[in-house]
């Protein structure tokens, strides 16, 4: 695929039967690694209070955090589409700020933002997408609503709350998002919600009938010391990385760092 991935790329390829990938990423660095290993979609999440501020939950993240971030994505000038995470309280309280918002990741060069909810949430994302924001929907686990539930948990295996995912993708695809996350949603229900939509679904943790996956790249990396049952972890980078400052520790105590090759 030549060029930046548009929202139309997603939409043909759930059309073709080809499954979407995306990791998070929240640096220039990770970007630049994963758009030359040919992931097809960034998400700027807001996962990054965790990951990177070290906050135990996505709530204190702010608007600022999410800007400084999403710039250092774009700059690395991505072929991936790049959707920028609405943090919480930035769209909830009034369309003047969900539009405010939403805004300033378009103009400094995200191609689209996400928003967590369902049903309730609907007439924002057509507001937003009828103002030419592409929006991604978020439903599942909402980790942005995690006062209200208790605790990080699967979703949709009672009838009720099998009937509200379903109810809640259908209403934000009638909206105009142009797919959908679904986090830790029972994989039958995510095969049914996949099954009567013609947006894709991305999943996380919610089974192989998804129309793409995503993981937090940390997780999947191995940067986490949390193990977690629905991430496959392809590396051990935490542990790598602390080999690797170990050993630069000892070297240079030791003084066989640095070398005569690294200096004149
Ligand atoms: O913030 C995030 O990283 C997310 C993904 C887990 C989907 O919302």
């Amino acid at each position: 695929m030549a060029g930046r991935r548009t929202i139309l790329d997603f939409l043909e390829m759930k059309r073709r039967g080809e499954k979407i990938v995306m990791l998070t990423s929240y640096d220039y660095i990770f970007t630049k690694i994963l758009d030359e290993a040919g992931i097809d979609g960034i998400l700027v999440g807001d996962s990054l209070g965790m990951v990177v501020m070290g906050y135990e939950t996505t709530l204190p993240v702010s608007m600022e955090d999410m800007l400084h971030h999403v710039e250092a994505v774009v700059n690395a000038r991505p072929k991936a589409l790049v959707v920028a995470d609405m943090p919480f309280m930035s769209y909830e309280a009034s369309d003047e700020d969900a539009l405010y918002n939403a805004s300033k990741f378009i103009k400094i060069g995200a191609d689209a933002v996400k928003l967590e909810g369902g049903l309730e949430i609907a007439r924002k994302v057509k507001m937003l997408v009828n103002a030419g924001i592409p929006v991604m929907g978020h439903i599942g686990l909402n980790p942005q609503r995690i006062r209200r539930l208790g605790r990080y948990r699967f979703v949709g295996r009672s009838e009720e709350e099998a009937r509200y995912l379903l109810d809640s993708a259908k209403a934000l695809e009638e909206a105009g998002a142009f797919s959908i996350v679904l986090e830790l949603v029972y994989s039958d229900v995510a095969k049914e919600i996949t099954s009567s939509l013609d947006i894709p679904t991305i999943g996380i943790g919610s089974g192989p009938h998804c129309d793409g996956q995503i993981l937090v790249v940390h997780d999947m990396l191995g940067l986490t010391p949390f193990k977690l049952s629905f991430v496959k972890r392809y590396l051990e980078m935490y542990t790598l990385a602390k080999e690797a400052i170990e050993k630069y520790i000892d070297e240079v105590r030791r003084g066989e760092f640095p070398g005569p090759e690294h200096y004149r």
